[in-house]
């Protein structure tokens, strides 16, 4: 019997080439995500479920596939969707999508941050507004990136490609983590690692790469907001939940920090109103990932880890 393969939304077609050949693919072809009852439904009865970060896999969720159920392959590398531990205490392999999206996340948050400190958005609205203007050396001035410090906060993948570009860009870097980088790999970036409190207290832009995990909920607060300079910005391509957004609100309303740059929120897809009325703001809708060539890569990696785990063989990306 063929095994029963269920993708939860539409993916780019060379994934769904790969999986089947390791099964029958069903595929959601819903616009948004499915509800939890619906996710429940689709999944009764496959052996491998190809999830997307907006879907909550549980305990439930593998009780409503069923025993046969081998593999859940999470498109995406967060993978605080997932209560690892309940799904793989029942006998069933989880994976995730490192390395493939590094580079597309890191050009993102550069965006973001020139965005950000050279005011682009405020810019095209003023002009989309059909404002007038005029050039003058006063007009609309952000903030030089050369010689400033920026602040990574969770130095994995992700963390040292943007470390690499901002070093192009004549950055300092320092860094905050559970875990001291590799000598080779601090001494390449320039980059030395501090306490969190410090890291804020000290940077000048401050951008998010750790996973979400419940001790980085709320890791950016109101009180690490409080500790950052008057000048500095925050950027956030990482989960929503890092950062307390009304905090973030309050404290751009406030001028207490310069400006944010955001691709994640912390009740996506909602976006916290109070953010949208500032100018000081960048949203962008959760793009990180988001070039053809990346979230193909994504799919397929997942696809194969598919593919490995109903083949009786390791999976090449597992979570444990
Ligand atoms: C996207 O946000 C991902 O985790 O891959
Ligand atoms: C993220 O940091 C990755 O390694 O994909």
């Amino acid at each position: 019997m063929d095994k029963r393969i269920v993708v939860t939304r539409t993916v780019p077609e060379a994934a769904v080439a790969v999986l089947r050949e390791a099964g029958s693919v069903h595929v959601c072809t819903q616009d948004g995500p499915l509800s939890p009852a619906e996710l429940r439904e689709a999944v009764r009865g496959a052996h491998a479920v190809v999830t997307m970060l907006h879907d909550r896999v549980d305990a439930e969720l593998v009780e409503a596939a069923g025993p046969q159920l081998e593999v859940v392959a999470n498109v995406a590398v967060g993978y605080d969707n997932v209560d690892v531990p309940a799904v793989t205490e029942r006998g069933v392999v989880v994976t995730n999508t490192p390395g493939v999206l590094v580079d597309a996340t890191a050009d993102l948050t550069l965006g973001l941050l020139l965005m950000v400190t050279r005011r682009l958005a405020e810019g095209e609205r003023l002009l989309r507004a059909r404002e007038p203007w005029t050039f003058h050396l006063g007009f609309m001035l952000g903030s030089g990136l050369q010689g400033k410090t920026l602040g990574i906060v969770g130095l994995g993948g992700i963390g040292q490609a943007v470390a690499r570009r901002a070093r192009a860009f004549g950055m300092d870097v320092v860094y905050t983590g559970r875990r001291q980088a590799p000598a080779e790999v601090e001494a390449e970036l320039g980059a030395r690692r501090l306490p969190l409190e410090e890291l804020l207290r000290t940077a000048d832009v401050v951008s998010l790469h750790c996973p979400l995990t419940e001790q980085t909920r709320h890791l950016i607060d109101r009180d690490a907001l409080a500790a950052m300079k008057p000048t500095a910005y925050l950027v956030n391509t990482s989960r929503g939940p890092v950062v307390d957004e009304k905090a973030l609100a309050e404290a751009l309303r406030e001028g207490r920090i310069a400006g944010a740059a955001l691709d994640v929120f912390e009740r996506e897809p909602e976006v916290e109103p109070a953010l949208l009325d500032l100018d000081n703001v960048v949203v962008v809708p959760h793009l990180g990932s988001a070039t053809v060539e990346t979230r193909t890569a994504m799919a397929e990696l997942a696809a194969r880890n598919v593919a490995a785990v109903l083949a009786g063989e390791e999976p090449i990306t597992p979570v444990r």
